[in-house]
């Protein structure tokens, strides 16, 4: 059996962060008791009803005309602790319109929905576990965690392993964005190294002249590089 390191102290966020209001209601305030795995958890189907389509990786054509915002492409690794990729794994984005605003019946903020963003996309790692999204960079917006609260432009990021359970969920960032020390969701991670490896990097090379800038993320599954996700491994 592989035993696998535990992350170093720091590098994932606690589930009890209280200047991050809603850990205070949905930390465990009890030990965790261990429920075995039943076979339909780790062997059941992984995926939704329908197949990965042609437009799922791309949030700019989801819809009858291009959404308003700046068209960027997202683009990275999936990689375990040794750096090898990890292919044929799903990977899912959610996130909000360029005036800073989800498309969902919870977000009522003064913001302007886009008739043709809807800001969720999905894609599987190719053989050398590259994923690339093509979208629109998502604009702040304010979440009454605490007085005048507004979120960093980020993207959320969900990943599949081999079965129902193995599922991590995180944040990309941007960089040089000038709301991110006052972010309680990525400012709970204690290790100021580990907060980085939440932020994107301009990438020169991978941005289209005329049509789009270029963002590259890694993200490593475990180990002294290993990305911060919401919930412990
Ligand atoms: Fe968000």
């Amino acid at each position: 059996m592989k035993i696998y390191p535990p992350p170093k102290p720091g590098d994932q966020p606690p589930l009890l962060h209280p200047p991050y209001a809603a850990t205070v209601r949905r930390a465990p305030a009890m030990p965790p008791v261990p429920l075995p795995h039943t076979l339909s958890e780790l062997t059941g189907p992984l995926y939704g009803h329908h197949p990965v389509g042609e437009t799922d990786h791309d949030l700019t054509r989801q819809h009858a005309a291009d959404p308003i915002g700046e068209r960027i492409i997202v683009t990275g690794r999936v990689l375990d602790e040794d750096g090898r990729p990890i292919p044929h794994t799903l990977v899912e984005v959610w996130q909000a319109n360029a005036a800073g605003r989800y498309c969902h019946s919870v977000d009522q903020h003064p913001a302007p929905l886009d008739p043709n963003f809807t800001g969720s996309g999905r894609t599987v790692t190719d053989s050398a576990g590259n994923f690339r999204f093509v979208t629109i960079k998502p604009g702040a917006y304010p979440w009454r965690n605490h007085p005048n609260a507004w979120r960093p432009a980020h993207i959320h990021f969900s990943l599949f392993g081999p079965c129902f359970i193995t599922r991590l969920v995180t944040q990309m960032y941007f960089p040089n964005d000038p709301l991110m020390p006052f972010d309680p969701i990525s400012q709970s991670i204690p290790d100021a190294a580990a907060r980085e490896r939440l932020v994107s990097r301009f990438d020169r090379g991978l941005t289209v002249p005329e049509w789009a800038l270029g963002y590259r993320w890694d993200i490593v599954l475990r180990g002294r590089e290993g990305t911060p996700f919401e919930e412990p491994k």
